[in-house]
C-alpha cells in the first residue's frame, strides 16, 4: 500500500511512525512533512490546506489511502475532494467536521441529543450577548463559534473579562469571520480528560485514555496552549468512567450525527471535564489531538493501518485494540516565548544522543533544517516521548531525553505528568 499524511506537526510524526510499522505499507508519503518526518517518508512540498495540489498528487501517484492530521484541511472538504476522485481518505467530510469547526453546531447537537455538557446560548447580536453575561455573572466562558488556531475560548472569572472577550470578538473582529457568532456558556470546574474513538460513521473502536497539559507554565499556570505534554493512561479515567463515556457521549455522538444526515467518520476527540466521577463534554475535535496522539501511537500494540482504512470505507468491524501495559508520557518542548511571538531559527542540539535511548521517541513539531542542522520553526517544537513500567518510569525516561536536549531560550513544563502520580 501507499500511504499519504497530510500535516507536518509532532502529531502527524506519530502517525508517519505508526503507519510505518506496518506489514502492509511498503511507501509512505507526507506533505508537508518535517525533518523528523522525513527520517521516515518521503516529505512532498504541498501544504496541509492545498487541497486540489494533495489531491492531484494521490491521484498520480496512486495514493491507496490519505490519513489527515490538522483540522483546517477536514473543515474545508478535503475528505470530499478526496472521496469525489474516488480516493480514500480518513477523516470526517465537510459537514460533519463541523462538529470542531462549529461551536454553535456542536452544542446543538449535543442539546438535541441529551448529550452532557455546560449550558449555552448563541449569539450573533453584541448587545444581546453582553445582557446574558450581566444576567448569568462569572465565572463564565466565552467561544468564538468558529477555527480560531485554539485561541478562540476565554474563560473569564469576571464579568468584565467576559464583556471585553465579546468586544474583541464581535466589535473588533480579533479572530475575523470564526467570531461572526459567539457561544457563552456555563462554567465547568473538575479534572479535563481527552477521549477518542475511531469511527466509521455507525461503528465504534475507542482508544486508551489520556491527559493533556494546556498551560503553558508548571502547576497548570499561564495561558492556554495546544498542549505541552500528555500521558497515557489517564487514572482519572477508570474502566467504569470509560463505559460511561462510551454510553453517554460517545454513541449519542456517532449515532446523532447519523440521524442528523451527517455521518461522522475518522476519529472523534472528546474533549471531557470530570467531576465528582460524572464526564461533561468541554469540545469535540475532528482529529487526533496534538500531542496526545504521540504516548497514544507509542502504546498502541494493534496495526493502525486496517483500522484507518476501515473508517475510511465505512466497514470498520473491529472491536478492539490491544495496547502495551507500559505508561507513555510526552514532554513538549517550545520555543521560549511560545505562546506569544518567539524567535525561529536557533539551531536544535542532542538529538542524535536521544535517538539512542531506548523505548523513547523525539516526535518533532515546528522544526525545520537548515545548513546541515535542526532548527526551531514553530511553537511546540519537540515532543519527546518516553515508555515506562511505570508512569513514574515514563516521566523519567522523557525527561531523561529532554536532558540531553537544547537550543537557546528553550522552555518545557517540569510536571508534566505529575497529576497521574498524585492519584
Ligand atoms: P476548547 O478550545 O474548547 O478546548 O477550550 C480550551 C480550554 O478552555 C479547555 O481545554 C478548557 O480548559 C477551557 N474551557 C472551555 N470551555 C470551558 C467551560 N465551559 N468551563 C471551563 N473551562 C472551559
Ligand atoms: N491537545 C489539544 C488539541 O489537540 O487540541
Amino acid at each position: 500500500m501507499k500511504v499519504l499524511v497530510v500535516g507536518g506537526g509532532g502529531r502527524e510524526h506519530a502517525l508517519v511512525w505508526k503507519i510505518s510499522q506496518s506489514p502492509l505499507v511498503e511507501t509512505i508519503y507526507c506533505a508537508p512533512g518535517n525533518p523528523g518526518i522525513a527520517e521516515l517518508a518521503e516529505c512532498v512540498h504541498i501544504n496541509a490546506d492545498e487541497i486540489d495540489a494533495l489531491c492531484d498528487f494521490a491521484q498520480a501517484e496512486q495514493i491507496d489511502l490519505t490519513v489527515v492530521g490538522p483540522e483546517v484541511p477536514l473543515t474545508m472538504g478535503i475528505v470530499d475532494t478526496f472521496q469525489a476522485a474516488g480516493l480514500d481518505a480518513f477523516g470526517p467530510n465537510r459537514a460533519a467536521a463541523q462538529i470542531e469547526g462549529s461551536k454553535g453546531f456542536s452544542k446543538d447537537l449535543m442539546a438535541r441529543h441529551g448529550i452532557p455538557t455546560a449550558d449555552y446560548q448563541s449569539f450573533t447580536d453584541h448587545a444581546q450577548a453582553v445582557a446574558y453575561i450581566k444576567q448569568q455573572g462569572a465565572p463564565i466562558v466565552v467561544k468564538a463559534d468558529g477555527l480560531a488556531a485554539g485561541k478562540g475560548v476565554i474563560v473569564a472569572m469576571t464579568e468584565e473579562q467576559a464583556i471585553t472577550a465579546v468586544d474583541d470578538i464581535m466589535l473588533d473582529n480579533v479572530f475575523g469571520e470564526a467570531g461572526a457568532s459567539v457561544v457563552i456558556e456555563e462554567f465547568m470546574d473538575g479534572e479535563e480528560a481527552s477521549f477518542f474513538a475511531f469511527t466509521d460513521g455507525k461503528n465504534i473502536l475507542p482508544l486508551a485514555s489520556s491527559q493533556d497539559h494546556k498551560r503553558v507554565n508548571d502547576n497548570d499556570e499561564g495561558p492556554n496552549t495546544g498542549g505541552m505534554g500528555a500521558y497515557s493512561p489517564a487514572p482519572v479515567v477508570t474502566a467504569e468512567l470509560h463505559d460511561q463515556i462510551v454510553e453517554t457521549i460517545v454513541k449519542p455522538t456517532v449515532d446523532g450525527m447519523a440521524a442528523d444526515g451527517c455521518p461522522y467518520a475518522g476519529i472523534l476527540y472528546v474533549g471531557l471535564m470530570i467531576k465528582n466521577g460524572q464526564p461533561r463534554v468541554v469540545e469535540y475535535n475532528a482529529r487526533f489531538g496534538d500531542p496526545e496522539a504521540q504516548p497514544l501511537l507509542m502504546r498502541m500494540k494493534s496495526d493502525i493501518v486496517p483500522v484507518l482504512q476501515a473508517c475510511a470505507r465505512g466497514e470498520l468491524s473491529q472491536d478492539t485494540i490491544d495496547w502495551h501495559e507500559k505508561a507513555a508520557v510526552c514532554v513538549v518542548m517550545a520555543s521560549g516565548g511560545y505562546p506569544a511571538s518567539f524567535e525561529k531559527g536557533l539551531p536544535i542540539s542532542g538529538l542524535e544522543q536521544a535517538a539512542d535511548i531506548d523505548e523513547l521517541m523525539v516526535f518533532h513539531a515546528g522544526t525545520a533544517a537548515q545548513d546541515g542542522a535542526v532548527v526551531n520553526n514553530g511553537g511546540r517544537v519537540l515532543g519527546v516521548t518516553g515508555l515506562g513500567t511505570t508512569v513514574k518510569d515514563a516521566i523519567d525516561k522523557a525527561y531523561q531525553g529532554v536532558s540531553l536536549i537544547d537550543w537557546q531560550d528553550v522552555h518545557y513544563r517540569k510536571d508534566i505528568g505529575a497529576r497521574a502520580l498524585n492519584r
